[in-house]
């Protein structure tokens, strides 16, 4: 079995995660702030320390300017749906996931202004529109770190100095960057910063989270309303973070297996993570160039991207090769339009999207080499 779908999420996890979850399970799953034994301040201890962990990440101020939430996409609708107020203006970009599309889709409906920042063939940002687009009068500018469909980086600190300049504020979804590229919230100009765990930080599902300061946090209408362990007798959310943001019972072995994904990134590096995905993408495109009709949509030099490969086959129906990729050769990619419609449109692959292989750390030149052999086969209608 060979598992190119590390975009979706990553397959294998981090060593100990484990271990990690089934740890905490067995030795106690207690609700932080809502105990007073000591089982109770031992996973508070885990929990601070791994909000500490994430800080380190991203280079923000502390572990309480991090919010856990039940993933990426629910980050994602309370930044936006936390901040925009009908009547203000936000940008962002052609090459976003549904995550950002239709939680805008349904504030336009509410009479939010959404602007669209253009994109070329190659999924790269068209910088000088974006500039163009940021005015004095933007409220949010929300964009991708990278693209799911083709990797295609876009320049988050290039776009973080014009939001400073004008005064907009700037929200970066770091779904598919975050433990493989470096991202610091302070040098990157980042207000709030969406991250998933169980894409390249190598943890589990359910659970993902924001980084953002305690005043922007205060200006936020909280999405979700609950009990915090916190301020019980008000009827309102505290205006601390991380408790304004995170209502009810957090995910703990979820955290758990993040603590100890955290703890194997760190030793790697992140940059060590990139470089080697990064030689596993190059040995796939270096190969797949030398099979006639299959074409790389994205990118063309690899220091603008991710590894990750969309793939069009041009003649056969890329939804059939990916089947007898995994029918006939036990190689799992992903088809299809991989909830991002419009970046499909800028890279001329809509609608009958690409062959996405995303590669994870843990591939092997040896799988490279077997699914090239595989998709030649293909190719030839072997
Ligand atoms: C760029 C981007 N944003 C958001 C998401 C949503 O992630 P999740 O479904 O884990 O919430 C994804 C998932 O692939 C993504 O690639």
């Amino acid at each position: 079995m060979i598992y190119f779908d590390n975009g979706s999420t990553s397959h294998p996890k981090a060593p100990g995660v484990a271990d990690a979850v089934r740890d905490i399970i067995e030795r106690g799953c207690f609700n932080i702030n809502r105990g007073g034994y000591s089982g109770a301040y031992e996973v508070s201890e885990l929990v601070y320390n791994t909000r500490e962990k994430v800080a380190r990440l991203f280079d923000c101020h502390s572990g309480r300017e991090v919010a856990f939430t039940g993933g990426v996409t629910l980050a994602l609708n309370i930044a936006l749906k936390g901040v925009l107020r009908p009547g203000d203006r936000v940008v962002t970009t052609r090459m976003e996931h549904n995550a950002v599309l239709r939680p805008l889709a349904q504030l336009k409906a509410r009479g939010v202004i959404v602007d669209t920042a253009r994109c070329f063939p190659d999924g790269t940002l068209d910088l000088a529109d974006m500039d163009a687009k940021i005015t004095a009068r933007t409220k949010l500018v929300v964009m991708t770190h990278a693209s799911n469909v083709c990797g295609a980086i876009l320049p988050i600190r290039e776009v973080g100095a014009i939001c400073r300049e004008r005064g907009a504020r700037l929200l970066v979804d770091c779904a598919q960057t975050a433990g493989v590229l470096q991202v610091s919230t302070r040098r990157d100009n980042i207000d709030i910063l969406a991250f998933s765990c169980h894409k390249g930080l190598l943890a589990t599902q359910g659970l993902g989270g924001l980084v953002l300061s305690r005043e922007l946090a205060a200006e936020m209408v909280p999405l979700v309303a609950g009990g915090t362990g916190s301020y019980s007798t008000s009827g309102d959310m505290p205006s601390e973070l991380p408790d304004r943001l995170e209502a009810g019972t957090l995910n703990l072995p979820a955290i758990a297996a993040l603590s100890a994904a955290l703890d194997y990134i760190e030793e790697t590096g992140v940059e060590t993570i990139y470089a080697r995905e990064m030689s596993l993408l190059k040995r796939l495109t270096d190969s797949v160039s030398a099979i006639p009709n299959v074409q790389i949509a994205g990118p063309s030099n690899l220091t603008d991207k991710i590894a990750v490969a969309a793939l069009d086959c041009s003649g056969i129906d890329n939804a059939a090769v990916a089947a007898r990729l995994d029918e006939d050769f036990k190689i799992m990619t992903r088809c299809g339009l991989h909830c991002a419609p419009d970046a499909h449109r800028v890279l001329g692959t809509f609608p009958r999207g690409v062959v996405r292989c995303s590669l994870g750390y843990f591939n092997t030149e040896a799988e490279i080499d077997l699914f090239a052999l595989a998709l030649k086969q293909i190719r030839e209608g072997r």
